[in-house]
């Protein structure tokens, strides 16, 4: 009975993943092998290794985190030919392969007309090196705008300035408050970005709600107006001020998913079960996409089951 159980859940597990399958394997083979010593086990030491192995099953495939491509698709009167944005956020300075080809490749392979840089590039503990060959590879090929998270701000004031410097000198347009028009392929795009909300650790000018005031009252409802912006959880905000679009990070998709049931477990700021995990939101003609983001060996608690994301979007 045991047997035909293993087998049958051998079977079924068998994916994609041939190191996976190879541990399914090797491990139900050994579990064959000592039937006779696991039948002469007690029926509580039994029953507890029947639910290791199967938490084991359940959470090997979800701990798989390579690198993949979101893709959104957005309607609107106001785009009169297509324009392709890759957003890029809570990189944390983690590694994509060597001088972050894994992560440059994938945005080249898009070949979008914009790179949005949507704050935590950067960390305050990982050395910058990560996003230093991140910015090398990409800097002069695309223009590139880019907003602060929460973490280049908690490294405190020179780690800030460092990281902002090394910005400037790759030719990064950092927006703070600020508002610019965009001439993408004959679409008149307006792009805001402002702040992460704790940029008054650093500097008591850098006020979220007056960069929020300060950027719509400049806003055109006739052009196509983007904020970009690391907090999700201002979704009521960015709606209110009718932006078309507000392009987001900072939750790492709950860092813990179950597809179809569970879209993330915890976000800082938003706590357990967040409403803006990740994917996308719409209310009132104002549409929110957040980046499941990048962030892998910078976070103590592995990712389950939410693979680090570069998002693409195209407008049409
Ligand atoms: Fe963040």
């Amino acid at each position: 009975m045991i047997e035909t159980i293993l087998i049958t859940i051998k079977i079924a597990t068998y994916g994609k993943c041939k190191a996976y399958n190879l541990a399914v394997i090797l491990s139900f083979d050994i579990i064959q092998v000592n039937m006779q010593k696991f039948k002469n086990l007690s029926k509580e030491t039994r029953i507890k290794l029947i639910i290791l192995a199967v938490l084991i099953i359940l959470i090997g495939p979800g701990l798989y985190n390579k690198l993949k491509v979101v893709n959104y698709t957005l309607e609107s009167d106001k785009i009169i030919s297509p324009v392709r944005i890759a957003l890029v956020t809570d990189l944390h300075s983690c590694k994509y392969g060597e001088n972050e080809c894994e992560l440059i490749d994938a945005i080249d392979a898009q070949n979008p007309d914009l790179i949005l840089l949507g704050g935590d590039i950067f960390d305050d503990k990982m050395s910058d090196d990560n996003t230093i060959a991140f910015l090398e590879g990409i800097y002069n090929r695309y223009p590139i705008y880019y907003v602060t998270g929460n973490h280049e701000f908690w490294g405190g004031v020179d780690q800030y300035y460092s990281q902002m410097d090394i910005l400037d000198r790759y030719g990064i347009h950092r927006l703070q408050g600020d508002l610019v028009h965009l001439d993408i392929n004959g679409n008149d795009i307006t792009l805001v970005g402002v702040d992460d909300y704790d940029g008054y650790l650093v500097d008591s000018d850098l006020i979220l709600e007056n960069q929020f005031v300060d950027a719509y009252l400049s806003l055109d409802a006739d052009s196509y107006n983007i904020i970009l912006s690391h907090r999700p959880e201002y979704f009521d905000t960015y709606e209110a001020q009718d932006y078309d679009l507000a392009l987001c990070g900072h939750a790492h998709g709950g860092q813990w998913r179950i597809p179809g049931i569970l879209n993330g477990l915890y976000a800082p700021n938003q706590g357990l079960f967040p409403q803006y995990a990740g994917g996308m939101y719409e209310e009132d003609g104002t549409t929110m996409i957040v980046s499941r983001g990048l962030a892998r060996e910078s976070t103590l608690i592995p990712r389950l089951y939410n693979r680090p994301e570069l998002v693409i979007i195209d407008l049409t």
